[in-house]
């Protein structure tokens, strides 16, 4: 194996077997909630496991300019004091906040922001967050009272400070964690109770965290509540592994060849874990081990994954929630895998920081599997061999680059990936694995 790269393109080698251990970043989901939600606390919260990259370093600034001290306590940003301001203590920011190309900043930091006593906050970010629709927060929050306006439903977003809120029932039209969050932090900050009724669970992270702080939430079926809060009290946070991130590995493991993996301290979460369970489904060996729960109630795991040959299975729409964000590795899986695989219900991957339905498309045709793209998923003829290679454009969307370069591992001719620096949106060590893998088959032989 091997991975080279210039500036405006990554090349991964076919790989031998991909034998090692690893530990993945912290989790993106988890990173973001813990500045801004360490940030609304009574006092120093002390973060560690923090995954820095664009994405959370995003909300990492957009604190900061609201007048939220956040310490680095390492070279490698992965240890944080958040010395919270208190929950209606932010400041107004000089310049509009920019998110760059994160969507949960985009979504959830509203919700805090609508509450605030003063101020007006506007939120920008890249083409593809102009791109990406928030009627689906500023809908609700109006409802609540807030004073919300978007561009045609998108960024540039405006909030201001000053209206007080009201505590609704709120119907998510469309499964999301993001709009789920965003109503929650707005109930903190509200007159009476917020109840989100969600059309399949999603990711409970902000749920687990705003528990661990004291505020009340209850879970019912089908819905949760939040009560309106006094102040927040968390002391630490400790950030799990990536699944995301890991999920990578954990596919480029199943499809080598003779592969043996260890991912250590990775966040199991029944909410994103759908991606082992459909795995499992395909026969992917995956084996879990040193269970255990961080005060902030979220289940960590380590993994040890072995090749196998793969079998075709459905991706039914309940269960596309707790593993959107792995789909393109899902397709990668499936079009290895004995059969033909259909995925339904994920109409939401169009918008992603990419239309993902068609670029997941595109870039595994190009490396030489056969699927296609349906308004809901794709359909995907499973060949259990190497994919024949080719050059991936990922339309700046950093999981379609990474999903191409571990395509490139299972390839006969190699994958090119196209204006690869989009992985750092959420994965900026990825590359050093790849290397550092390669390393490991190259001492071996
Ligand atoms: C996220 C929720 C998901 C996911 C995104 C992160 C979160 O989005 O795709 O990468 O941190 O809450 P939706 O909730 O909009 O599906």
């Amino acid at each position: 194996m091997s991975a080279a790269e210039t500036a405006d393109r990554l090349h991964v080698e076919p790989a031998g077997a991909i034998v090692g251990e690893l530990v993945p970043p912290g989790d993106k989901s988890v990173s973001h909630r813990s500045v801004l939600i360490g940030g609304l606390a009574e006092g120093p919260v002390a973060v560690t496991g923090f995954g820095a990259n664009e994405d959370t370093l995003a909300s990492v600034a957009a604190m900061q300019s609201m007048g939220v001290r956040i310490e680095p306590q390492d070279e490698g940003i992965t240890a944080l004091l958040v010395h919270g301001v208190g929950l209606r203590g932010l400041r107004d920011p000089v310049d509009p906040i920019d998110v760059r190309n994160a969507g949960t900043l985009l979504r959830l930091l509203p919700g805090l922001l609508a509450g605030q006593p003063e101020g007006r906050y506007t939120l920008d970010g890249d083409a593809s967050i102009r791109r990406r629709p928030v009627d689906r927060i500023a809908l609700p929050l109006g409802r609540m009272g807030a004073a919300i306006t978007s561009t045609d439903g998108c960024a540039p977003l405006t909030v201001e400070g000053g209206h007080p809120l009201a505590g609704i029932t709120y119907e998510l039209p469309v499964a999301s964690a993001q709009v789920k969050s965003c109503l929650l932090l707005a109930g903190l900050l509200a007159e009476g109770e917020t109840t989100v009724v969600e059309p399949l669970a999603t990711r409970d992270h902000t749920e687990r965290m705003l528990r661990a702080a004291g505020a009340r939430v209850q879970r019912h079926p089908g819905a949760v509540t939040v009560r309106p809060a006094t102040g927040l009290r968390l002391q630490e946070i400790e950030v799990p592994g990536d699944i995301s991130s890991a999920a990578f590995f954990i596919v480029a493991a199943t499809l080598v060849p003779e592969s043996h993996l260890f991912i250590r301290g990775v966040g199991v979460n029944p909410g994103r874990a759908g991606v082992l369970t459909v795995l499992e489904r395909m026969g992917a060996r995956i084996g879990l081990f040193n269970r255990r729960t961080t005060a902030a109630g979220e289940p960590i795991a380590d993994l040890e994954i072995r090749a196998t040959e793969l079998i075709a299975t459905e991706v039914e729409p309940e269960i596309v929630p707790s593993l959107i964000d792995e789909l393109p590795l899902i397709a990668l899986a499936a079009s290895r895998a004995r059969g033909v695989t259909v995925v339904r219900g994920a109409d939401d991957l169009r918008k992603k920081e990419s239309d993902r339905i068609a670029t997941v498309a595109d870039a595994l045709t190009a490396v030489g599997a056969h699927l296609t793209a349906t308004d809901d998923g794709w359909e995907l003829r499973g060949v259990p061999a190497r994919l024949r290679g080719g050059t991936v454009d990922p339309h700046g969307d950093h999981r379609i680059a990474m999903m191409g370069a571990i395509a490139g591992l299972y390839s006969e001719q190699g994958v090119r990936v196209r204006d690869p620096a989009c992985i750092d949106v959420s994965f900026p060590g990825f590359r050093d694995i790849l290397r550092a893998l390669e390393a490991a088959v190259a001492e071996r032989e």
